[in-house]
């Protein structure tokens, strides 16, 4: 076995991010996914872990769907959009018919140096990172890669400090915005799709180059409201629970403004400082304020 720059028994680092130690990925792994082979229609749906990747799993299948009439009617999201990092994912991917869609947690230098090669098109979900936050914390206690965390407190610490899976939020946003004009990338704010889903439906069909009826963008939204997506057993990743890798933890509440009911004033004020500091010289169009 390699030997691993582990952040914690639960992660290790590898060029500057984190991994799961219980997962299959190791850094061979993540650099053989430089090469791996790309179609022109190949789309990726990017996302720093708890921003919304499970909803818009819903929302590109939803679109593209008539796309893919070799797509079972059982067959769930985490099949039809599989995750790119993933060790044995290989063969079964390159199988699939076009266009497909691939989930991925991996920040721009990490993905197949095709994407950026061949401009393939990237959706990259991001959000409050203090409901992020919250999100992952609740997370943490019921998915068994995760280490289980010993207090509100030192996760909340952890998570500005970036010693979380996948490192640090602020990297990966920042990353993302600084390279957007070397990929074919469409940003969608999770806020956004809260306050007006079929709006941001309208916009990703547009990147996406699907032209949808109005019936049809309205069975997208119909599709993809949480109420729907929470008993959806192909969008909710419910077989995972049933496999105890998971929890029905992943459709929790839905909502934008949560960490409202858990920071302190003092974590409040301590977040937004080290925002500020982070962030300062990114140009983010937010819809909450910092
Ligand atoms: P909360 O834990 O704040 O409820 P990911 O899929 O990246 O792991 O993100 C999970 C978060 O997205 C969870 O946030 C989950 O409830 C939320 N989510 C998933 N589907 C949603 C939908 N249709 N509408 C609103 N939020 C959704």
């Amino acid at each position: 076995m390699d030997s691993l720059d582990l952040v914690s028994p639960y992660l290790f680092r590898y060029k500057r991010r984190n991994f799961l130690v219980k997962d299959e990925m190791r850094p061979k792994d993540l650099d053989a996914l430089q090469h791996f082979e790309l179609r022109p229609t190949d789309i990726f749906l990017v996302t720093y872990p708890k921003s919304g990747t499970t909803w818009l799993q819903q929302v590109l299948v939803q679109i593209m769907e008539a796309a893919h009439p070799d797509w079972a009617e059982d067959v769930t999201n985490r099949t039809r959009v599989p995750w790119l990092e993933e060790r044995n994912a290989d063969n079964p991917l390159r199988e699939r018919s076009d266009p497909r869609i691939f989930g991925s947690h991996l920040p721009p230098d990490m993905l197949p140096q095709g994407v950026k090669a061949q401009r393939l098109k990237i959706v990259y979900v991001w959000r409050n990172p203090k409901d992020v936050l919250v999100s992952f914390y609740h997370f943490a206690h019921s998915w068994v890669l995760l280490e289980t965390p010993k207090s509100f407190e030192d996760f909340f610490q952890q998570f500005l400090d970036g010693d979380v899976y996948m490192g640090s939020w602020f990297d990966h946003v920042r990353e993302y915005q600084e390279t957007r004009d070397q990929l074919d990338i469409h940003f969608v704010q999770y806020e956004r799709m809260l306050k007006d889903l079929r709006g941001e439906v309208v916009k990703l069909c547009a990147f996406l180059g699907k032209d949808l009826t109005e019936e049809a963008v309205d069975h997208v939204v119909e599709m993809s409201t949480f109420k729907n997506m929470k008993t959806n057993p192909k969008a909710n990743y419910k077989d995972l629970v049933e496999t105890k890798r998971y929890s029905a933890k992943t459709m929790r509440k839905g909502i934008a403004g949560d960490w409202k009911n858990v920071f302190t004033v003092a974590q409040d004020e301590h977040f937004d400082k080290e925002f500020k500091k982070k962030m300062s010289n990114v140009p983010l169009s937010c819809t909450w304020e910092i």
